[in-house]
């Protein structure tokens, strides 16, 4: 093995450590110095931490030590393109196509998930670690693994497990060139997911917000720290107009508080012995960002409520629940059905027909219904709860239970170019843990005012033949469709991952028969199969999705 010397310009791997890019001035104070603690370190550049390289340390107390012939030695780092502001450097640093990290409170952490014949897949735990985990980080452009962590801990996919046994020398440029095994049926299950924390530069991100007067350090009142054309900073408040959960889980990332709970338009609750004053309005992130700058927001201060109890405000969490349906199923179920327009009564009453049901001459007539079978489950690491408490649920007399959200599922017929041609009814729910995997006790009841949600590792089974389990296809006419669900559409509940919310299946409609094909969740595919999938519902070869 051959040493590296501790020379002035050695470029030490510049992976194993991130920082940020050092002046030329502090590089020359730092090599003033005096002082060595190592003298020698040589590291064959797939070590994960400097710690874990070979390193001959200075016996003697003299304070020039042993590197009389040379000086400290210095790295120069360069930045992921997720974190370079230079364009030309960004196009330049390839990040991979075929791996992603999924259902972390930020782009650099997550289950890992690689993409083998157009479809997305998992990795098995076994014998995951930080060489292998850091393949993933570098070839994402992060540096190396903070952490390689085993079962599930940023959640379960729902796809295939493409990889087991990975075992990356640390050399590889994608951990689809490190070694590993398919795996065999009874091997491996979602519960063995493999995630990944990476490092990534250091960005002062929470140094611009900081949240007060809740009851925990994970709750409060929104400020921003706002730069003042004489110089001086202030902090200040958010104003609570539109302030959702999509914005409050930027506040949560940027503070390192995990997931976001809620956002909150009001925070009068609060103590509001040291509030600021509302600095900004109108504030709207699209809910990846890194920091509440990159959201976009009120050029001129614009609110409402321009006080304190009015402002925005957080609740975070360090886990977060993550519903997918089972796309299976819904395609194993659907039929159409003929009803009778007497036997909708109750339907009509709960808005589960579309507007043309209210022009038929009832109780004569039908309506011409899709019916499939929903099975909602709970994929993530905390339970899921609805977002309102017990004394606001409504109460459904007709069907004879309450109603714990407004909106829980949007069900879509939709065209090829993505107009909605029949609306499934905005669909409230009872939330229930109907079955659960093997281990796991329900929790969650709906009859007899009980508890509502879907506990990790449950489901809530809605099946075809109940009623409002629908869309109502009165009005739509012979073609070629996109039947679209999707769950928490508003993101009303906080989740770790909503891209997997959306399920998609391809329809042929001859306005007598329907033919559902290649129903798949939204995040399923690579971006061409699914552009193929969105430009030829109906035609589309159904062989290519299996
Ligand atoms: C090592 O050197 C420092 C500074 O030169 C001195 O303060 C300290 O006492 C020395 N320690 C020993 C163990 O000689
Ligand atoms: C794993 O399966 C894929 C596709 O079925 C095959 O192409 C590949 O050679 C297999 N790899 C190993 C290591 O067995
Ligand atoms: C800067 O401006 C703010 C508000 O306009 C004012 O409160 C503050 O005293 C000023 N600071 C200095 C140092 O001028
Ligand atoms: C309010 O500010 C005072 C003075 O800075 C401080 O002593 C007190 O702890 C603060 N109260 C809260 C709730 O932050
Ligand atoms: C989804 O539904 C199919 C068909 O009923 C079933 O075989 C499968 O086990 C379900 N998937 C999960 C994850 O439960
Ligand atoms: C989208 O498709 C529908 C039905 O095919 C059609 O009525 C509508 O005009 C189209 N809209 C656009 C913007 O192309």
């Amino acid at each position: 093995m051959q040493k590296l010397k501790s020379k002035a310009n050695a470029k030490a791997n510049a992976n194993v450590k991130n920082s940020a890019i050092t002046t030329n001035k502090r590089l020359y104070t730092e090599r003033q110095k005096s002082h060595f603690l190592v003298h020698s370190v040589a590291c064959l550049g797939t070590e994960v931490h400097l710690a874990a390289c070979p390193l001959e340390f200075n016996k003697g107390n003299s304070s020039t030590g042993a590197c009389e012939d040379g000086m400290p030695a210095v790295v120069s780092c360069v930045a992921g393109p997720l974190y370079t502001h230079n364009v030309a450097l960004k196009k330049k640093l390839k990040v991979s196509k075929n791996v992603r990290l999924k259902g972390g409170t930020h782009t650099a952490e997550g289950r890992v998930e690689v993409m083998r014949g157009g479809k997305w897949g998992t990795v098995c735990d076994d014998r995951w670690n930080l060489q292998s985990a850091s393949v993933v980080c570098r070839e994402l452009g992060f540096g190396s693994a903070k952490e390689a962590l085993t079962g599930a801990r940023m959640g379960q996919g729902v796809g295939p497990i493409h990889m087991n046994e990975v075992q990356c020398t640390g050399q590889e440029r994608s951990i689809w060139s490190c070694h590993y095994k398919n795996i065999t049926e009874e091997d491996c299950m979602h519960t063995e997911d493999a995630s990944v924390r990476c490092n990534t530069p250091y960005m002062g991100y929470e140094k611009t917000v900081r949240i007060g007067g809740g009851r925990s350090r994970y709750e409060g009142r929104v400020e921003v720290l706002q730069a003042l054309p004489n110089g001086t900073q202030r902090w200040g408040l958010l104003c609570g107009d539109g302030w959702s959960t999509k914005e409050a889980m930027v506040v949560c990332r940027q503070l390192g508080l995990g997931y976001a709970n809620h956002g909150l338009k009001e925070t009068w609750y609060w103590d509001s012995s040291n509030v600021t004053d509302m600095v900004w309005s109108g504030v709207k992130c699209t809910g990846s960002e890194m920091s509440l700058t990159q959201c976009q927001r009120h050029k001129v201060f614009n609110c409402q409520k321009a006080v304190a109890r009015f402002s925005a405000g957080v609740i975070c969490s360090e886990t977060a629940s993550d519903l997918v349906l089972n796309a299976t199923l819904v395609q194993q179920s659907v039929y159409i059905e003929d009803r009778p327009l007497h036997m909708l009564y109750c339907a009509a009453e709960e808005d589960c027909l579309s507007k043309t049901a209210a022009q038929a001459n009832w109780p004569y007539g039908h309506r011409r219904l899709l019916r499939f079978s929903s099975q909602i489950h709970n994929v993530g690491r905390a339970d899921f709860r609805p977002k309102l408490g017990r004394h606001s649920w409504v109460w459904h007399a007709c069907h004879g239970h309450y109603h714990s959200m407004d909106i829980f599922t949007h069900y879509d017929i939709l065209s090829v170019n993505g107009t909605k041609m029949a609306e499934g009814h905005k669909a409230s729910f009872c939330l229930e843990d109907s079955e659960c995997q093997e281990g796991i006790s329900k929790r969650y009841e709906c009859a007899n005012f009980g508890e509502q949600g879907i506990t990790v590792g449950c489901w809530d089974l809605y099946r075809h033949d109940i009623d409002c389990q629908w869309i109502d296809i009165t009005d739509v006419k012979p073609g070629n469709y996109i039947l679209q669900v999707v769950i928490n559409p508003n993101q009303e509940v906080s989740e770790m991952d909503y891209t997997n919310n959306a399920m998609k299946c391809s329809c042929k409609y001859d306005g007598h028969r329907i033919w559902v094909h290649n129903c798949h969740i939204g995040d399923a595919f690579s971006d061409e199969v699914e552009r193929k999938f969105e430009k030829y519902p109906g035609q589309f070869n159904n062989q290519i999705m299996n």
